[in-house]
């Protein structure tokens, strides 16, 4: 069952996303050759807990981490650790959840360590253009998979595959509401959208072939062929005006203000 929120409910989304938008912002400074994913991790779950707020990862279904930290062919659910030693020309996927006032945001980013490849940053590049098309999607009367669509469309103008068996969500009081969002599709399936609907949109991108492989710590999940992924999430609410991001940190805002423009 799909939730919709009041639009009390609504305010509180945005000051969950609103957190979470600056802890990325934090984070990124952070990010540089030589730094462990273990420290990213306690530096993020500081910061949400000093803004008074719970990392919503942090022992969902057994979850270790405050954050995902996947690195290069490393897709989702990286784990943190002391042993991960970012290096120069690496790409990092990091995904958060937060919860302020019982409400939720999720959100993922993927940056460069120092200088990175042509080819990383044309990935990068891709996957956020599949999110901020793909969102534009999330209009009142809508259908679901026109948002789905967009993201399948925008990855093969750039000749990658998008992830089959992971996808976005609904999200409100729990991480993952329905309706599941496939990263993959044609338009004018699934539900039709309304006001007050809140979603996290997450495409998954794959530098080569879609295929997966699931990590020994039971929770990472990588590429198969070993070729680069990339992730970019945000969680949004559909107004009567369109679609608004409540996890707002400097790519969203630097992306805002060329729309306006
Ligand atoms: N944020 C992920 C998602 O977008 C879920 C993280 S799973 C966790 O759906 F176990 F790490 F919390
Ligand atoms: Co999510």
């Amino acid at each position: 069952m799909i939730y919709i929120k009041t639009d009390s409910e609504i305010q509180k989304m945005i000051e969950a996303g609103k957190i979470l938008g600056q802890c990325f912002d934090f984070l990124k400074e952070h990010i540089k050759p030589g730094i462990s994913t273990w420290e990213l991790d306690h530096l993020a779950e500081k910061f949400l807990k000093h803004h008074h707020c719970i990392p919503s990862f942090k022992n969902y279904e057994g979850y270790p981490g405050s954050i995902c930290a996947s690195v290069n062919d490393v897709l989702i659910h990286g784990i943190p650790s002391k042993d991960i030693i970012l290096k120069e020309g690496d790409i990092i996927s990091i995904d958060m959840g937060n919860i302020y006032h019982g409400y939720q945001a999720d959100a993922a980013r993927t940056y460069g360590v120092g200088e990175i490849s042509k080819e990383a940053q044309r990935l990068i590049e891709c996957t956020q253009k599949c999110f901020f098309e793909a969102y534009q999607q999330a209009k009142v009367g809508n259908h679901l998979s026109d948002i789905s669509a967009k993201i399948s469309d925008v990855a093969s103008e750039y000749g990658y595959s998008t992830t089959k068996e992971y996808g976005g969500h609904g999200i409100g009081k729990e991480m993952h509401e329905d309706p599941f969002i496939f990263n993959y599709g044609e338009k004018g399936h699934g539900v039709i959208l309304r006001r007050n609907m809140c979603l996290a949109i997450e495409p998954m991108i794959h530098q080569g072939s879609d295929k997966i492989r699931q990590l020994d710590d039971g929770w990472g999940v990588a590429s198969e062929d070993g070729k680069l992924t990339c992730h970019f999430e945000n969680t949004i609410y559909i107004d009567n005006d369109g679609p608004h991001i409540t996890t707002i940190d400097s790519i969203v805002e630097g992306y805002l203000s060329n729309v306006e423009r």
